[in-house]
């Protein structure tokens, strides 16, 4: 049995991994300022701390002063739209945290560190996989701060913490906040569709991303456990391949029983046009492949949702 901290455990994906953690058998401490998260989701057997990564205070008076074997660091603001509004939130949340949880995992002996980085680093990228040594050039505030996270883990590397930058593209599945009309795209169109039978769509319909479904992303993280090669790199998580968001929202509408109308009008600051992952590094160095279609993966999603939307909940 092992002792982790995971930071983001009342989110989405923080969530997801630490009841992975729990099934385990593990020890799993949670920490979250539930600024989006919910209390709720911290999954059974999860030590929950309520506070904010990038707050000092929460490490010297919060958090068991432990040596943990490893630190998911999966908590942060995760909407470039957002990042807009505010970036020194951004900058605050997304990456000043990273730098205090490097710091407070070596104080404790904790030499391993596992990231929620995003494809966001990247920036517009030719329409090709785009693999892990492209340029990075973010055009959000919220990609420009989690690729200096990035660059903290880096510079951390040589002070003995060991980590892995999980560059992660369009995750959804089921947990997804699907109230939270500024951060996803899976859970936002599939929200529109149950609620109004109409999707509107800021964005041409050509657009396209690499949708990944919440249990390759939780494999993914756990992968890095196992595999010592993924130390001090950076590897992209995608799934789908690419896939032209016209193209994705069809595929939902196949799976309503009304019908469904669609709108394309708007546009959304900082949004790229298209990216998708080349994902031969994932697989040499974590043995990582997706799993789950994009078919399969939003089947999943959506009758998850319509159980929540039927107990009144979501
Ligand atoms: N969902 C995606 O498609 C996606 C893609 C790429 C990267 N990511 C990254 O994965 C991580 C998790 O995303 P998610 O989709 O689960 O989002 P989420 O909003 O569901 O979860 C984030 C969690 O972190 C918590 N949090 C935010 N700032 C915090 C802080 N300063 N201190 C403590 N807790 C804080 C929130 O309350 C929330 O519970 C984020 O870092 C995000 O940037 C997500």
């Amino acid at each position: 049995m092992a002792l982790y901290l995971v930071t983001g455990v009342a989110g989405f994906i923080g969530s997801a991994l630490a009841g992975a953690l729990v099934r385990q058998g593990h020890e799993v401490v949670g920490l979250d300022n539930l600024r989006t998260g919910f209390r709720e989701k911290v999954p059974g057997g999860v030590v929950f701390v309520e506070g904010d990564c990038a707050d000092e205070r929460v490490y010297a008076d919060a958090l068991p002063q432990k040596a943990y074997d490893a630190i998911f660091h999966i908590a942060g603001q995760s909407s470039g739209e957002i990042s807009f509004d505010d970036p020194v939130y951004d900058l605050r949340t997304n990456t000043e945290s990273t730098l205090h949880l490097l710091r407070f995992g070596l104080a404790h002996g904790c030499s391993r560190l596992i990231y929620a980085s995003t494809m966001s680093v990247y920036g517009s990228q030719p329409d090709a996989p785009v693999a892990e040594d492209a340029r990075a050039v973010p055009e959000s505030f919220y990609g420009t701060g989690k690729l200096a996270s990035e660059n903290y883990l880096r510079l951390y590397e040589a002070r003995g913490m060991r980590s892995t930058s999980l560059r992660l593209f369009n995750v959804y599945g089921p947990g997804q906040n699907m109230g939270n009309l500024r951060q996803g795209m899976v859970s936002i169109f599939m929200a529109m569709m149950v609620k109004d039978k109409h999707i509107h769509i800021k964005g041409h319909p050509n657009r396209y991303r690499d949708f990944v479904y919440i249990d390759d992303v939780v494999r993914a993280f756990l992968l890095c456990l196992s595999r010592e090669q993924s130390c001090g790199r950076i590897l992209n998580i995608g799934g789908s391949g690419k896939i032209q968001v016209g193209d994705m929202v069809e595929r939902l509408r196949t799976l309503s029983k009304d019908p469904v109308t669609v709108e394309y009008s708007g546009s959304t600051p900082g949004d790229l046009f298209g990216i998708h992952a080349d994902g031969a590094m994932a697989a040499k160095h974590l043995g990582y492949e997706a799993e789950i279609s994009l078919d399969e993966g939003l089947e999943r999603m959506y009758a998850w949702y319509l159980e929540q939307t039927d107990a009144g909940g979501a």
